[in-house]
């Protein structure tokens, strides 16, 4: 405990002296609310608290009644007794370096009230084990006007709150933590809306930290948010037909446990519809969202970034690599190791594990950038057949260099047609080759947020016509080949496999 520094009759024994200095309750109940919660992290924390003690249902209540507003979470936990009440709202309850049980999400003995207090100025904790209610209540105003101060708790909900504070029909256990008085949200000009935008934001926030406990054939956890069930959020695009990659699950034993990480690279924009793509991008947006998604229990903790990980300078966000989000696991016994922070919203690997996570990282980082740099990677369209590729990469010691592909149907038939100009035109693919404008492309990229178009996008279709049509007759005139081949063949055929509707029609309009 941080302020614990109790004058202990063992004080008497050493040779230096000292004195008693608690903190002055009001000034530190005050500081605390300071800590940084978002509202949907501190009701994310009073959320862990009901999972810890083996709630399968919360239900989250926002109540708009203008500076009178209220919000509840009520679960069907084990509950508290009395006295275990009293300790839960003790701040510091529990010495951060006792060791919990596995599945515990707490560490600090702090949440409850930090969390909270950071939300309202009144927290009225009331709870049922084995059919007995108690009811404790923090109250910031009514303890500044009593007059002898102290670290003191009211007994019962305030006056006049007594309807919020029934939990109803849970006698086997339970608990409902409300928050009252809520100065850091409902400030000067907030509105009924601005408490909606609210709700749609923790929503977001919460299907993304507890979706591993809302997903799957039967959910550990129901999480209902104004009596409507919220949809887990899953990160990783799980069972999704265009997803390109997803690596094993690869772990790693250490001195606090085992840790795993598994690699993932989701599909590009172009192979997802607009309502796809808007639901899959995550509260923050697919730049922000990328990279490490740190878990502790299953809990979200990190949702994105580097962890600063990365050489010579630690990676950024950047656009390219925003299709890479990379799950890792790792246990509550890791937590000093990892500097878990009080508000559960930072993590840091140990110096030992980042060459590790880095090669993991660099693999999957790479993997996600040929991806996103790929405008619509070539899908066989039917079967398995490979498509015919305009450019190949080929990765050399010397670094990487984009070639045209000689066995692209319309680059092999001009060679093979040129004959003795053939090695003309080769120099003239040498030339193209060695003049991509790579430098421009990647700025245009990253400038625009989005690739430049390739494979005729947004050409009238009269473009794309003519040009199949030049090497549709080639195929036909002078490979021999039937209508039926030749349509199979461009069926094949970057950039043709796109347009099946269009290379049907071939041959039978002319
Ligand atoms: N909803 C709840 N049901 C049962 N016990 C609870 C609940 N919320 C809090 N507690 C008890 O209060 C303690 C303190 O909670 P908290 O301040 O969040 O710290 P921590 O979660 O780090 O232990 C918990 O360890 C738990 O014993
Ligand atoms: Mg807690």
């Amino acid at each position: 405990m941080l302020w614990s520094l109790v004058h202990e009759e063992k004080s008497l024994e050493m040779t230096s002296k000292t004195r008693s200095a608690p903190p002055h309750a009001m000034a530190m109940l005050e500081s605390l609310r300071g800590l940084g919660y978002s509202t949907a992290a501190a009701l994310a924390d009073i959320i862990d608290n009901s999972i810890s003690a083996g709630a399968s249902e919360v239900r989250v209540d926002f109540a708009w009644s203008g500076a009178n507003s209220r919000v509840s979470i009520l679960d069907n936990g084990r509950g508290m007794t009395d006295e275990e009440l009293e300790n839960a709202m003790r701040l510091g309850d529990k010495n951060p370096l006792e060791i919990r049980s596995a599945h515990d999400l707490g560490r600090f003995g702090m949440g409850l009230k930090t969390a909270s207090l950071s939300q309202c100025r009144r927290l009225t904790v009331a709870t049922v084990k084995e059919g007995v209610e108690s009811c404790l209540r923090w109250d910031l105003d009514e303890l500044a006007a009593t007059p002898v101060g102290g670290w003191l708790l009211f007994e019962g909900p305030a006056h006049g709150s007594e309807p919020f504070v029934s939990v109803p029909g849970r006698q086997n256990g339970g608990t409902l933590v409300l928050w009252e008085v809520m100065d850091r949200v409902v400030t000067p000009g907030y509105t009924s809306d601005s408490f909606h935008d609210l709700i749609d934001g923790v929503e977001s926030h919460l299907a993304m930290v507890f979706h591993r406990m809302l997903q799957g054939p039967r959910p550990r956890l129901t999480l209902f948010l104004n009596n409507r069930p919220v949809s887990p959020w899953d990160p990783f695009m799980s069972g999704h037909p265009a997803k390109p990659w997803a690596s094993p699950i690869a772990k790693l034993p250490t001195d606090y446990g085992v840790v795993s990480v598994q690699c993932h690279v989701l599909p590009h924009q172009d192979a997802l519809n607009a309502a796809e793509l808007k639901a899959n991008a995550g509260p923050e947006g697919w730049t922000t969202q990328q990279g490490f998604y740190v878990y502790r229990n299953e809990r979200l903790l990190v949702a994105g970034g580097w962890l600063g990980l990365g050489s010579p300078r630690p990676w950024n966000r950047e656009e390219i690599h925003r299709l890479t989000r990379i799950r890792l696991d790792i246990p509550n016994t890791a937590d000093a190791e990892w500097k878990i922070d009080i508000r559960k919203s930072k993590a840091r690997p140990p110096v030992t594990l980042r060459p590790w996570l880095t090669l993991h990282a660099e693999n999957a980082r790479e993997r996600a950038r040929r991806v996103f740099a790929y405008r619509g990677t070539p899908t066989p369209a039917k079967g398995n057949e490979p498509i015919e590729q305009a450019w190949r990469v080929d990765r050399l010691k010397s670094g990487m260099r984009y070639r045209i592909e000689e066995t692209h149907p319309s680059v092999a038939a001009v060679l093979e047609s040129a004959k003795s100009h053939a090695p003309l035109i080769r120099s003239m693919l040498r030339v193209i080759e060695e003049t991509v404008p790579v430098q421009r492309i990647w700025l245009d990229t990253v400038e625009n947020k989005e690739t430049p178009r390739t494979s005729f996008e947004g050409e009238p279709n009269a473009a794309v016509i003519e040009v199949a049509r030049v090497l549709f007759d080639d195929l036909i005139e002078r490979k021999g080949l039937s209508v039926e081949e030749a349509r199979k063949s461009m069926a094949r055929t970057e950039p043709f496999q796109k347009y099946p509707a269009l290379v049907a029609t071939l041959g039978s309009t002319k």
